[in-house]
């Protein structure tokens, strides 16, 4: 056969596919549901409003069945985006660009901005997607592990040391990546952090890449969502998870509207990868952005009971942190308490364990960099089947506490 790229080869394997086949395969074995906590989706539709819109003009309209009028998206959708960055996140004199998803976007963005062999800092535990679109395009990733302590935030002491490897000229980091509020952790970087990372991007000729999927996701305004403003500065936003059309396609990528090459080359990207967002998901996005944010905020306090049961169940554990965004908390299997060196054979294990015995699905830890630990996501089921799934994880966890466990036994 022929050769295949190293560079895809070489790229991670996503999780969630062979979690959900064990899933389905347990579950048509055994006849029973098995509750899963591994995709980042929410429960909730979209507006009823966005389908009635897009049924409307589908009876009208023929231009729904073809290629969008222009590459970058509906003038009308870029027009109310371009709003909706100056009122909500105060990006004045920015442009945007409609994505297949803020997943598209990011791709968009390595290519427009890093060479093969250039390197990207991104904060562990992370988004698993960010780090294989590095890997995809030989980007290589330089990977900063965050404390539990530090609630999963960079310290400053990290950026000394990035800062010390920049003066030696000992480096090509092109772009550093912020995912806030954060997948997988929950956590929500403050302003102070925020600006002083900008800062270090802004004095060292660095690109600072802002991924706000989860911006509405905050439970707790004592630390509030902040955007980071600057011309260094490009920002990643998706209408998947605040209105629940994730299968519909659409995000945006946000630049200072004067860095005409930048917007050049990620033309180019956009005009021959995707070439646009499909034109019925622009109708549906239009719609959903004109109900706006307070309906996404109502449907996303819908989702405190669950962090709440799902709370119950980790806090008696000392690597479950209290985040306050996004949808997830990340913490460790207890029987891994104190160990650095968990293989992911040793995770899956447990992963298995828990499908098969107490019948939740979570995602192993290995797949944000940090074997051992697990991902739950509390948005996509609702509240009822949630107690019972943290009901069963609290059992599941305190059995993983006991000393004389032997997983073996539910193989
Ligand atoms: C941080 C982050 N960015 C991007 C995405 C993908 O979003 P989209 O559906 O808009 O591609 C996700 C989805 O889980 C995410 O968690």
């Amino acid at each position: 056969m022929p050769l295949l790229s190293k560079r895809l080869l070489n790229t991670d394997m996503p999780l969630i596919n062979k979690v959900g086949q064990l899933v389905q395969q347990v579950e048509s074995t055994t006849h029973q549901r098995v509750t899963s906590l591994v995709q980042g989706m929410v429960y909730f539709a979209p507006p009823e409003s966005c389908a009635e819109v897009l049924q409307d003009t589908l009876k009208h309209e023929k231009f729904l069945h073809q290629y969008c009028e222009h590459d970058f998206g509906m003038r009308v959708l870029r027009e109310a985006l371009i709003q909706k960055v100056e009122t909500e996140n105060k990006l004045m004199d920015h442009s945007v660009i409609v994505t297949q998803g803020a997943n598209q976007g990011f791709s968009s963005v390595v290519n427009a901005l890093c060479d093969p062999d250039d390197e990207c800092v991104i904060f562990s535990p992370y988004y698993f997607n960010h780090l294989m679109a590095l890997q995809m395009a030989n980007v290589k990733p330089l990977i900063i592990d965050t404390k539990i302590q530090n609630k999963y935030l960079p310290e400053v002491q990290d950026f000394e040391k990035l800062q010390q490897s920049i003066d030696s000229g000992d480096n090509r980091i092109k772009m550093i990546v912020v995912t806030t509020p954060c997948n997988p952790t929950g956590t929500v970087f403050p302003k102070d952090l925020l600006e002083y990372i900008s800062d270090f991007c802004k004095k060292n000729s660095i690109w600072l890449v802002c991924d706000e999927t989860y911006e509405y996701f905050i439970f707790d305004e004592s630390v509030p969502h902040h955007t980071p403003v600057g011309s260094h500065i490009i920002h990643l936003y998706s209408f998947s998870k605040a209105y629940g059309l994730m299968g519909w396609r659409v995000g945006y990528i946000v630049y200072d509207r004067n860095l005409i090459e930048l917007q050049t080359s990620l033309h180019k990207y956009q005009d021959t990868v995707p070439i646009s967002s499909p034109v019925p998901s622009q109708i549906m996005a239009l719609q959903a952005l004109k109900e706006g944010k307070q309906w996404a905020m109502k449907q996303i306090n819908t989702l405190v009971q669950n962090r709440e049961y799902l709370w119950e169940a980790l806090s008696p554990y000392p690597t479950s942190v209290r985040t306050t965004g996004a949808m997830y908390y990340f913490a460790q299997f207890p029987c891994f308490a104190n160990r650095k060196d968990v293989t992911i054979d040793e995770e899956w294990q447990v992963i298995q364990w828990l499908i098969k015995k107490y019948r939740i699905a979570v995602l192993p830890g290995s797949a944000f960099g940090y074997n051992g630990y697990f991902r739950v996501s509390y948005a996509n089921i609702n509240a009822e089947q949630c107690e019972q799934a943290a009901k069963r994880l609290e059992l599941a966890l305190r059995d993983l506490s006991l000393p004389d466990l032997d997983l073996q036994k539910f193989d």
